[in-house]
């Protein structure tokens, strides 16, 4: 008897309401939701309440990581600075430089595993990948667009408007859902399946020489590179570091988001994945090798009053050319061949 009266409650309530799902019709259902599982070797990851990630959204958010239409001369896209084959970053400017060939101040940087990051670019400035969005479409020295310019373009092109409704149920694109949709696809992202993660898993060997760099990688009294860019998961703890690239620094990094004189010449720690795809290195793009990065370390760090003390009180000279080019040898391993190929991230 009670069924039939819950019976006859869905009955009324689904003849009332208009709007109730229809199946097979995909717009009413609403986008299909996509759980993002951290791979084996990373840790938990939280994707934020108000951006479920969907298949549709990331779809959307890849079309638009690839459509110059969101800078000012329609000529220039994300993808431009964040190139897939060099972990997506760019392997052409040490500075980057936007639309009207003016350059930047930082070296871009590569875009994988960002599900995982507190904060973003090379000061922390952004705190989550939404927010991101929209510095490089309005920046003059990158894409230099118009926000509204963009969105009536959006609006306007015969594509977008049903892919925005598609993803959030709406036609209309809007700044905030511009910037969940390529944060959604920023998040799929995930970059963990290099030779080192195989060999991990006991799927792939070493060469003697890349044991003995992955040892001196976590040597404290040698490469010490795993005190800021932990050994496994996300090869690097996401700290803001002075490295003792300058004396006096022209970008003085996290002091810009802090205004705190000790984060002078600080700059996040980036992850060492894929590495050997991303040169040139450090934010300013300073150098064009691996090597000439292990040597810094070495022995060309000076002693800036911030100076990290993992390398204030390291011994200059502590590793001999051998173990350097054994902790690059090292590095190698790090490169993710699959996730440079998955058609997934590439050009839709
Ligand atoms: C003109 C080159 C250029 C273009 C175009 C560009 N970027 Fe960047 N990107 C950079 C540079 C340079 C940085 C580092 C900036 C900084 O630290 O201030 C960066 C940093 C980032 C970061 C931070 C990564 C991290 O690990 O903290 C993200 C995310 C990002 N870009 C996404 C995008 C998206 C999305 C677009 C398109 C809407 C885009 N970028 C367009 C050059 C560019
Ligand atoms: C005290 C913390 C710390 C230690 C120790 C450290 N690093 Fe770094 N590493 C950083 C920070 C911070 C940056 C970014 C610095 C900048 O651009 O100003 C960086 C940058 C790099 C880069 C360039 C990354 C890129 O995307 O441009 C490489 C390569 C690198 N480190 C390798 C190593 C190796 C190899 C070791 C060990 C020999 C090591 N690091 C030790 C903190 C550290």
């Amino acid at each position: 008897m009670r069924n039939i009266w819950i019976l006859c409650a869905i009955f009324i309530f689904s003849s009332c309401a208009k709007d109730v799902p229809v199946p097979g019709d995909d717009v009413a259902q609403g986008p299909t939701p996509l759980n993002i599982q951290a791979p084996f070797g990373l840790p938990q990851l939280t994707i934020p309440q108000n951006n479920p990630t969907t298949l549709e959204g990331v779809a959307l958010g890849r079309k638009l990581f690839y459509d110059p239409i969101l800078s000012g001369n329609n000529a220039m896209s994300c993808s431009n600075c964040h190139a897939q084959n060099f972990g997506f970053t760019d392997h052409e400017n040490t500075l980057s430089t936007g639309i009207d060939g003016i350059a930047g101040t930082r070296n871009s940087m590569p875009l994988f595993n960002l599900a995982w990051a507190p904060a973003l670019l090379w000061d922390g400035g952004a705190t989550d990948l939404e927010s991101q969005v929209l510095a490089p479409i309005t920046s003059p020295i990158e894409m230099h667009e118009d926000l509204t310019n963009a969105l009536d373009e959006l609006n306007a092109h015969s594509e977008y408007p049903a892919l925005f409704e598609k993803a959030f149920g709406t036609k209309s694109a809007t700044s905030f859902l511009l910037m969940k949709a390529i944060a959604q696809f920023e998040r799929t992202m995930i970059s963990a399946d290099s030779r080192y993660d195989r060999y991990i898993r006991g799927d792939a060997q070493f060469s003697e020489q890349e044991i003995r760099g992955m040892n001196l990688f976590s040597d404290m009294n040698k490469g010490d590179c795993n005190h800021c860019h932990t050994l496994g998961g996300l090869f690097t703890d996401f700290g803001y570091r002075n490295t003792g690239l300058n004396l006096e620094y022209n970008d003085q990094g996290r002091f810009l988001i802090t205004l705190n004189e000790s984060d002078k010449g600080k700059f996040k720690t980036p992850s060492l994945r894929n590495i050997a795809l991303t040169a040139p290195y450090m934010h300013d793009g300073r150098f064009e090798t691996l090597l000439e990065c292990v040597q810094h370390y070495n022995t060309g760090f000076q002693q800036h009053p911030n100076l990290d003390p993992a390398l204030a009180f390291s011994v200059h000279g502590r590793l001999s050319q051998t173990e350097m080019e054994d902790i690059v040898a090292f590095l190698h391993t790090l490169t993710d061949s699959a996730f440079i190929a998955n058609q997934a991230f590439s050009a839709p």
